[in-house]
């Protein structure tokens, strides 16, 4: 049987390339493999203060980008979180089965509440179980995650178990995926750090709606390491991660990109980065045009029914095995 996977974006701020690249390009290409969900999970975002037209606006330029980036109705199913209202149900559910110490010890909720619990929403600390309930309501196979929500994936997994040995056999215990190629990619200013949409400082990002001109100053003024060969490094980060970005929009090997690049310097390697982003984004950018308001409904809304139609049985399972129902 074809396996199932499940991931799922925030609609804030503005995606860059480290998300197409860490992320959305791996989903594209995971769908050739396996029956797909791909979700924009607009109950997440209010876990910190949204701005509601903003908000709004937001929820539905994601679904532009994941259809741009080549995510494909016709066999994955995108849909909005809120629009299935089984993951808040589930989430609830799942609330009482948690424990205060197990979410106590998630490193995120530490990071977005500043270490101030007293002030830190509840919502944020019990995020990772509406993020637990996304997957497990799908009977989730694999999850495509980064490095940075493997400890949720954790908790997802305990929770499952535990819900299994308690009440009976009622969810698939999802694995986490952890695509080989799939770069984190580093801030252009700080290469020590992930680039971020939080990120202050927008010339460390690259975002997939920024112009020709933008793309190539930023690049230009990228930091950069001593040394002056453009080679895959691990002890120099800046070009490391440079050419990484050039290796996974160009789709070459390493040995190519380095062959390609040997005896020339940061200026023509620069040149050419900003050659092959602008290259990529500019038919990305004529993609996410396309796609009005009334496009985007014609796929949310069927892809929202179907979701539907899976997390409403696990839903009523649930219920039968806690006497709910
Ligand atoms: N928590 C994830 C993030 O911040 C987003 C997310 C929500 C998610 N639900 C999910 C990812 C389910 C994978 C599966 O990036």
């Amino acid at each position: 049987m074809t396996k199932r996977i499940f991931s799922g974006a925030q609609p804030t701020g503005q995606l860059h390339i480290g998300n197409y690249l860490g992320a959305l390009k791996n989903w594209v290409a995971l769908q050739d493999e396996y029956e797909a969900f791909y979700c924009i999970v607009n109950l997440h975002a209010i876990t910190l203060p949204q701005e509601p037209a903003a908000l709004r606006k937001a929820t539905l330029d994601l679904a532009r980008i994941y259809l741009a980036a080549g995510v494909d109705p016709e066999r994955s199913t995108i849909f909005i979180q809120s629009d299935v209202p089984e993951h808040a149900e589930l989430a609830w559910t799942l609330s009482c089965i948690a424990r205060m110490g197990e979410l106590e010890r998630m490193t995120q909720f530490k990071d977005k509440g500043k270490g101030n619990a007293e002030r830190a929403g509840v919502g944020l600390f019990t995020y990772p179980i509406l993020m637990a309930a996304d997957i497990l309501l799908y009977q989730t196979d694999l999850v495509p995650v980064g490095q940075d929500q493997k400890q949720h994936l954790e908790l997802t997994r305990d929770l499952a178990e535990r819900f299994n040995r308690d009440y009976g056999e009622t969810f698939r215990v999802p694995e986490p995926y952890i695509p080989q190629a799939g770069a984190s990619i580093k801030s252009l200013q700080e290469p020590e750090r992930k680039m971020s949409k939080s990120d202050e400082n927008a010339a460390g990002s690259i975002f997939l709606l920024d112009d020709a001109d933008t793309v190539t100053k930023k690049i230009k003024r990228a930091v950069t390491d001593s040394g002056t060969t453009i080679e895959f490094d691990e002890t120099r980060p800046a070009i490391n991660n440079l050419l990484t970005i050039y290796r996974l929009l160009t789709n070459k090997r390493e040995e190519e990109c380095v062959a390609h690049f040997a005896g020339k310097g940061y200026g023509a390697f620069k040149a050419e980065l900003a050659e092959a982003t602008v290259e990529f984004l500019r038919p990305f950018q004529e993609r996410v045009k396309q796609y009005d308001d009334e496009t985007l409904l014609a796929i949310l809304k069927p892809g929202a029914e179907k979701a539907r139609a899976i997390a409403s049985e696990t839903l009523a399972n649930v219920y039968l095995k806690l006497g709910i129902k």
